[in-house]
């Protein structure tokens, strides 16, 4: 995590607050494979970032609670009282949220003053919304000494989203900014909401992120769209969801459903698998089995799916062609964000310089690369 966000947020919770602060550092998430599958109470395989939300929190004796959002440097002040989303409340949506599901899960929550700051650059797909919910929510758990476990934490923050910024996410993001581990990847049952972990060794091979700059943006009512069309063919199977589902089953519906709920439904099972089998190569230190798993993904992801965009198809196009690259694919909610890459690390710099160029030509704009550091999950610092 950086050190400097840490500081800048502590001196800026001080200049505003004049006290003591509770310091933690929530991550944002990568994912290696398993996208869209976690509202289908099927598979995913995340791990935490060293980029997230640094807070500073502290209980405060006034009528109000404040909170400081250093990157917009905006404040925001609300009564406990009654709490009700924004229209167009941006950041202060998903505090709120939590502070909301906190109250209706029956506790009694006091006043208290937070300023908080991150490094996950918006719109990245890397999940900054889970992060910032679970900074709210483990930070005042701490403070208040609520006594709530960390997976009763990770669902207030889900709920918090859906029910206070309207996206009816799963329960990756949460889970893998909460549970995170060091050097590791976890595969996460999405329907018991356990996980394996998955020390993470690509040997010759390393992640790299590239970032398209297409903000994407889950409220739009495309995610919400798929879930349902999802649900729509759960139920038509008769199963609760389509984790259950199997292609035989699926196929004995086809006629009743449409062509392109038929595909969704045909992509969450195939995801499902080569979760499964993403897995086991890794177990078995199979490493070159895990490319074809990457593209797979996003050519299901795309053409089945429906997600993608052409900034993301372009970039694993490009890395499709360059045999340094073993396999790549969009990461996240899709419609933008980033591609994940698993590339030979003595090829880095020259790839970057690459498709950095490449990028511009064919967009006049330009990407963006991060390097990825598997790290803990959601924390108390300092
Ligand atoms: C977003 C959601 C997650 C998950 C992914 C797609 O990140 O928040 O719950 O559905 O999209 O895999």
């Amino acid at each position: 995590m950086s050190k400097k966000l840490v500081k800048e947020v502590k001196r800026s919770y001080k200049a505003h607050f004049n006290t003591k602060p509770l310091m933690i550092f929530s991550p944002g998430r990568i994912n290696l494979i398993g996208e869209h599958t976690d509202y289908n109470e099927g598979y995913v395989f995340p791990a935490a970032t060293n980029k997230g939300i640094a807070l500073a929190i502290q209980k405060s004796s006034s009528k109000k609670s404040k909170v400081y959002a250093l990157n917009m440097q905006e404040m925001h002040e609300f009564s406990l009282h009654k709490i009700d989303a924004l229209k167009d409340g941006g950041w202060k949506n998903y505090i709120l949220g939590v502070v909301a599901e906190i109250q209706k899960a029956g506790i009694q929550l006091e006043n208290f003053n937070a300023a908080f700051a991150g490094n996950i650059p918006s719109g990245a797909g890397m999940s900054s919304s889970a992060a910032l919910e679970n900074s709210f929510v483990f930070g005042l758990n701490e403070l208040f000494d609520f006594g709530l476990s960390k997976k009763q934490m990770i669902l207030i923050s889900q709920k918090a989203e859906h029910n206070f910024v309207g996206v009816k996410c799963g329960i990756m993001d949460q889970y893998a900014s909460m549970f995170g581990e060091k050097g590791s990847a976890l595969l996460l049952d999405c329907r018991t909401v356990k996980s394996q972990t998955y020390k993470i060794d690509f040997k010759k091979y390393k992640l790299i992120l590239i970032n398209t700059n297409v903000k994407h943006d889950l409220s739009e009512s495309a995610y919400n769209d798929r879930r349902e069309a999802c649900e729509k063919v759960s139920n038509k199977l008769n199963i609760s969801a389509l984790r259950d589902a199997s292609k035989e089953g699926l196929n004995a519906i086809k006629n009743d459903i449409s062509e392109e709920d038929y595909q969704k439904a045909l992509y969450v099972i195939e995801e499902n698998e080569r979760v499964q089998l993403f897995a086991k190569a890794i177990q078995d230190d199979n490493i070159d089995a895990l490319g074809n798993l990457l593209y797979q993904s996003h050519h299901g992801l795309s053409s089945q799916y429906k997600v993608s965009c052409k900034e993301l198809d372009f970039l694993v196009e490009k890395a499709k062609v360059n045999p340094n690259i073993l396999g790549a694919r969009m990461m996240g909610g899709g419609f933008g964000g980033c591609t994940i890459n698993l590339i030979l690390k003595s090829e880095v710099a020259k790839f970057k310089r690459d498709i950095t160029k490449k990028f511009k030509n064919e967009f006049g704009r330009d990407c963006s690369i991060y390097k990825v550091k598997l790290s803990e999950g959601t924390q108390i610092i300092d």
